[in-house]
Order: structure tokens, then C-alpha cells, then sequence
């Protein structure tokens, strides 16, 4: 079939670049040992800590997220140490498959991949360890996998209670930028992320945001590390420099995207992904079919995991969707693999694209039989259009 218009990418990341990004990036490569090189690093290195929250570094890789993720702790921990790793789904397990190959001891808490980590189970574990031999906790802030975000304030708050000094490493890969996180005021030691999904930018580029404890553990730390070394990389990073050849033409695309969140203003892209989240939920509830996120308080708004209803495979109907109208949903992942659709709803987006996205997916139900009410995109609609109301209402000057 041809397609005309654009493809609609509702994956939940890579994400849609924006115009303004792809211009930006559209420049000749610069020299990444020159001048103007070190006041565009310099530039974008600022930048980010407003995104995550903290006044503290950010060390920037060339790499994709699960690079970041083996930063984060080849960084502060070493061979044969024991941390506490959240069953959330997908992502959680590759992470645990990251450090276990490290010689890491994870104690993997079982999940229903329906729910986010739990401040209970994590008391219960940190108060059974009075010889504080777990060094760290791991959560994923947002698991993509199943559209479920962990509460990470309330797992501080138990840490802190228990007064155990375990760090807390924590992946917002498909948080940042598009959900409340902050990083210094919930204590986490170790934030990683990556430029594909909430910061609007191709993939290509990750992130560790690191606190003063995370630092003080990596002069201990005994993992092998090279490239991923933040010690290479601070030193350099003060003057704008990379102890290897950086991602010029990202960090470009960096500075824009950075640009432009800060002009929406972050509350507001917060907001934004909010009400999208909240309309897209409003859709499947109208269309009769089942939200994997078993828990409303941690549903996430950068994306929405649906279940198929009994058998109904997720992948045929992704298939008609591609197919007839152009657009690219998230497959369910490992053990939700048939059985659920992620409909991306991050990054460069705004009302009119969730509106198509819904259509398309509407469309793609009667077109492939799958069982459902009418009325999601109505729903959609009305979600969208009764909180663009309130936004007027308390806009100053109306
Ligand atoms: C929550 C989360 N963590 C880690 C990763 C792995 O990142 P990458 O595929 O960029 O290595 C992803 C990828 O989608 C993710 O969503």
C-alpha cells in the first residue's frame, strides 16, 4: 500500500523529532576539539540539570539507554555486591541481566508486571538487612514495558527511615522530560537516561545524573570500567571536552530540544503528558478494553500498555494498523509479547496527533475484529477538551 502524509511513530520511544531538532542537527560536523565545540558542551551539560532536577553533574555518553544503565554501576558498586532490583517488567529484567554478568548479587523482587515497586516489600527487605550488606536499590521510574510508574519518593522515604545507606539508582528513560522527576530532592543517587524519548532527540546519546554520595562510592568502586568511566569523562567535561569523540551533531540537537522545554517550561510539558496520558486511558475505559496498569496512582502518562482481550493477538492488530493507516505502536515485550499494544504518547506531541493516534487505533479495531465498544475518540475528546478548559480558566488574563 502507499502511504502519503507522514508516518505516525507512537511508539513509546524513539520518539517523533521535532522540526526545530532536526534543523539544529542539520549543521556541518564541528570540530570536537575546538572553541566553539567546548561552549556548545558547556552549554548543554548546564542545561541538563534543570531536566533532571539537580544541581549536580550530569555525565552525557555516546551510547544507547542500556549502555547508561552499565554505567551506572560499574561506577559504584563491585564484584560479589548485593543490591535489591524491582520486578517491574521488561526493562527491569535486562537490567538485572546487566549486572549479573558484573558478578552483582541481585535480590530481583517478584512482580506482576502490573504494578510499580513497592515502598512495603522494599521496608520489609532494607529492615531484614541490619548489617546493611545491600549497597544498592534499583528501580525502573517508568517501566515501558507495561506503562506503570514506580513511586520513587516514597521508596526514599522508607530508605531514609530505616536510615540504610544502600544508594539508589534509579531509570527514567521513558520519564525524563515527559514526568515529574527530581532527581536531588527524592535522594537519588544515580538517575539514568537516554535522548530518545522525552528529550525529543534520535537515539544515539545516554545519561547518568550522579549525587556527591554516588561519587564518594565510585572511588571505592572495584568494576572494571573504561569507557564508561566517569572520572574520564568529569575532568574533561569542565572545560567542554570528551575523553573520546563525543555525538556532535546530537549534542546540536541537545541544545535545542533543550531550548524548547524550557520555553513550554517544565511544569507545563508535565501537564502535557498528563492530560494526554489521562485522554488516551479515557479511550480504552470507552472502548471496553483493559489498561495493563492495575494501579490508578501509578499509572504513567508517556505511555498506556493495552490488553487484548482473550484471543485477539496484539501484533495482528498492530499489523492492520501499520498496514491500512501508517502508524507504528509498541509491541508487548517478552511475556506480554501478543498480548498487549503500548500506544506511545511522549515527546514532540500534542492534541491533534493523540486524536489521530486514537482514530487510527479505533479504526484498527473494527478492522481487525477485535471486540470493543464505540466512543474511545469521543471520550478522548472530551478528556482533551475539558482539561484545555481548565488550563483557559487559569490562564492569566481570561
Ligand atoms: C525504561 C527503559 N530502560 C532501558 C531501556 C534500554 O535503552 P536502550 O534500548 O536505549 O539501550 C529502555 C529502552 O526502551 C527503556 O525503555
Amino acid at each position: 500500500m502507499i502511504h502519503t502524509g507522514r508516518h505516525f511513530l507512537q511508539i513509546p520511544g524513539p520518539t517523533n523529532v521535532p522540526e526545530r531538532v532536526l534543523q539544529a542537527m542539520a549543521r556541518p560536523v564541528l570540530d570536537h576539539r575546538g572553541a566553539e565545540f567546548a561552549e556548545l558542551a558547556r552549554e548543554v551539560l548546564e542545561g541538563l540539570r534543570p531536566i533532571f532536577q539537580t544541581r549536580g553533574p550530569v555525565v552525557m555518553f555516546p551510547g544507547s539507554g542500556t549502555g547508561a544503565w552499565e554505567a551506572a554501576l560499574v561506577n559504584t558498586l563491585s564484584p560479589g555486591d548485593r543490591v535489591v532490583l524491582f520486578e517491574t517488567g521488561h526493562f527491569s529484567q535486562l537490567w538485572r541481566q546487566v549486572a549479573e554478568r558484573f558478578g552483582i548479587q541481585v535480590d530481583y523482587v517478584p512482580g506482576d508486571w502490573r504494578r510499580g515497586a513497592s515502598p512495603e516489600e522494599l521496608e520489609a527487605r532494607l529492615r531484614a538487612d541490619a548489617q546493611h550488606t545491600i549497597q544498592a536499590v534499583m528501580v525502573v521510574h517508568n517501566e515501558t514495558s507495561t506503562g506503570v510508574t514506580s513511586r520513587i519518593a516514597e521508596l526514599r522515604r522508607v530508605m531514609n527511615q530505616l536510615h540504610h545507606p544502600a544508594l539508589l539508582l534509579v531509570d527514567v528513560i521513558s520519564s525524563l522530560a515527559s514526568m515529574e522527576y527530581r532527581h536531588d530532592e527524592w535522594g537519588v543517587d544515580v538517575t539514568v537516561a537516554g535522548s530518545q524519548k522525552g528529550l525529543m532527540l534520535p537515539p544515539g546519546m545516554s545519561f547518568n545524573a550522579v549525587s556527591e554520595k554516588a561519587l564518594a562510592a565510585n572511588r571505592g568502586a572495584r568494576l572494571p570500567r573504561a569507557y564508561w568511566d566517569w572520572q574520564q569523562m568529569l575532568e574533561p567535561n569542565r572545560s567542554g571536552f570528551f575523553p573520546y569523540t563525543p555525538a556532535t551533531n546530537l549534542l546540536y540537537g541537545l541544545r535545542e530540544a533543550l531550548h524548547m522545554l524550557m520555553e513550554e517550561g517544565l511544569p507545563n510539558v508535565f501537564h502535557r503528558h498528563q492530560r494526554h496520558g489521562e485522554a488516551t486511558r479515557a479511550a480504552v475505559r470507552a472502548w471496553g478494553l483493559e489498561l495493563l496498569c492495575a494501579e490508578p496512582r501509578e499509572y504513567s502518562n508517556s505511555l498506556t500498555a493495552v490488553a487484548m482481550p482473550v484471543g485477539h493477538n496484539a501484533d495482528h492488530l498492530r499489523n492492520v494498523i501499520l498496514e491500512n493507516f501508517d502508524m507504528s505502536l509498541g509491541a508487548g515485550l517478552s511475556k506480554l509479547a501478543g498480548k498487549v499494544f503500548r500506544i506511545g504518547h511522549l515527546g514532540s506531541f500534542n492534541d491533534l496527533m493523540l486524536a489521530g493516534t486514537l482514530s487510527g487505533i479505533e479504526m484498527g479495531l473494527r478492522l481487525a475484529g477485535v471486540p470493543h465498544r464505540e466512543g474511545g475518540i469521543s471520550a478522548a475528546l472530551g478528556s482533551l477538551a475539558s482539561s484545555t478548559q481548565a488550563c483557559a480558566a487559569t490562564s492569566p488574563g481570561r
